[in-house]
C-alpha cells in the first residue's frame, strides 16, 4: 500500500464482525431503522434502501417518504413500514437522503441523536448550506457519509477530477471536514475515519454501476448499525458486503450487464447467511 495507516477490506475477513443469531432473539434485537427519502418521482430510492436494511437483517425498518401521494405499502416487501417523515424518527438509526430531494432530511438527520447514514441528496444539501456544517461536526453520535465521486467534489467544492486523482486524501479530508466515517463511492471504494485511518475496498464490479446500488448500499448499513457494529465497522462491513454480493452475482451469470440493486440486495441475503 505504501501507507501504514491503510488496510483492505475483504469480505473473508471482514464477515465474522456479524455475529451469528442468538436462540432467543426477537426482533427487538436487531433494531430499528428509520429512513427519510423518497420525495415525489424518486419513493423507489427510499424503498430500495429499506429494502436493503431488511434482507440485510434489520429489526424494523420505518421508510418515511416525503411524497404525500405515496403509495401505502411496498406489495414487495410489505414487511416495509411506509410512513410520513416524522413518524419514523422512534429508531436506533436513520438513513437520510436516498431521493429526499428538497426537503427538511438533513436538518432532520443532523438534530437525531443516535447514529446516522447521509446519503445523495442530503449531501447535496450539505454542500450547498454552510449553516448545516458546525451542527453536523458538533453530533455526539455517529455521522456517516456516503458520497460518489461527484457528491464528494461538491463536499469539497472542487470538481470530481480532483477528487480522482487522488480518492484516499480526499477520503481522509471529508472525514476531518465533517468529522465523519466516510465512504468515497466509486471502483475501489475508500473508508476513510476522522482519526485519519482508511481502508480500500476490494469487492465489487463495473455491474454495479447502475441506478439504486448507492440506496442499497446506504440501507445495508443502517441495518448494520441497528445490528450493533460500531459506525466504523458498520460501514466498512457493508461496502465490503455489497462490492461481494456483486461479485457473487456475476460469478453465477446475473451481471455485470443488467445487474440491478434488487438482485445485488437479495444475493447480500446469502452472503450474511453463508458460513
Ligand atoms: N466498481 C465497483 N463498484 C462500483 C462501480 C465500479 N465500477 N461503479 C459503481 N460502483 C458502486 C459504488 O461504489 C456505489 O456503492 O455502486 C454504488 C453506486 O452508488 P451511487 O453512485 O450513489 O449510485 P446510485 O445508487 O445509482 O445513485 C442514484 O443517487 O447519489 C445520487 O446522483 C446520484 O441521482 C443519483 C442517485
Ligand atoms: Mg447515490
Amino acid at each position: 500500500l505504501g501507507e501504514s495507516r491503510g488496510m483492505l477490506l475483504e469480505w473473508e475477513a471482514v464477515r465474522a464482525w456479524l455475529e451469528p443469531r442468538r436462540a432467543n432473539a426477537h426482533k427487538g434485537s436487531h433494531g430499528t431503522l428509520g429512513i427519510l427519502g423518497g420525495a415525489a418521482g424518486m419513493t423507489g430510492a427510499a424503498i430500495l434502501a429499506g429494502r436493503a436494511a431488511l434482507r440485510t437483517g434489520a429489526g424494523k425498518v420505518l421508510v418515511g417518504l416525503y411524497d404525500e401521494r405515496a403509495p401505502a405499502f411496498d406489495p414487495e416487501a410489505p414487511e416495509l413500514m411506509l410512513r410520513k417523515p416524522a413518524d419514523v424518527l422512534d429508531a436506533d438509526a436513520l438513513v437520510a437522503g436516498p431521493g429526499s430531494g428538497s426537503s427538511p432530511a438533513l436538518a432532520t438527520a443532523i438534530a437525531f441523536e443516535k447514529p446516522i447514514v447521509l446519503d445523495a441528496d442530503s449531501l447535496n444539501d450539505l454542500a450547498k448550506n454552510a449553516a448545516h456544517r458546525k451542527p453536523l461536526k458538533a453530533r455526539k453520535a455517529a455521522t456517516i457519509l456516503t458520497p460518489h465521486p461527484g457528491e464528494a467534489a461538491r463536499l469539497l467544492n472542487t470538481d470530481t477530477k480532483a477528487i480522482q486523482a487522488d480518492r484516499i486524501a480526499s477520503a481522509l479530508r471529508m472525514a476531518e471536514e465533517f468529522n465523519a466515517h466516510v465512504v468515497l463511492k466509486g471502483a475501489g471504494s475508500i473508508v476513510a475515519h476522522p482519526d485519519g485511518t482508511y481502508a480500500i475496498n476490494t469487492t465489487g464490479n463495473p455491474g454495479l454501476a447502475s441506478g439504486g446500488t448507492g440506496d442499497a448500499l446506504a440501507g445495508m448499513i443502517g441495518a448494520m448499525l441497528c445490528q450493533g457494529l460500531d459506525a466504523p465497522r458498520a460501514l466498512a462491513f457493508a461496502v465490503c458486503l455489497h462490492g461481494a454480493a456483486a461479485d457473487a452475482c456475476v460469478a453465477r451469470g446475473v451481471g455485470p450487464v443488467g445487474l440491478t440493486a434488487s438482485d445485488v440486495i437479495l444475493e447480500a441475503r446469502a452472503l450474511v447467511n453463508s458460513e
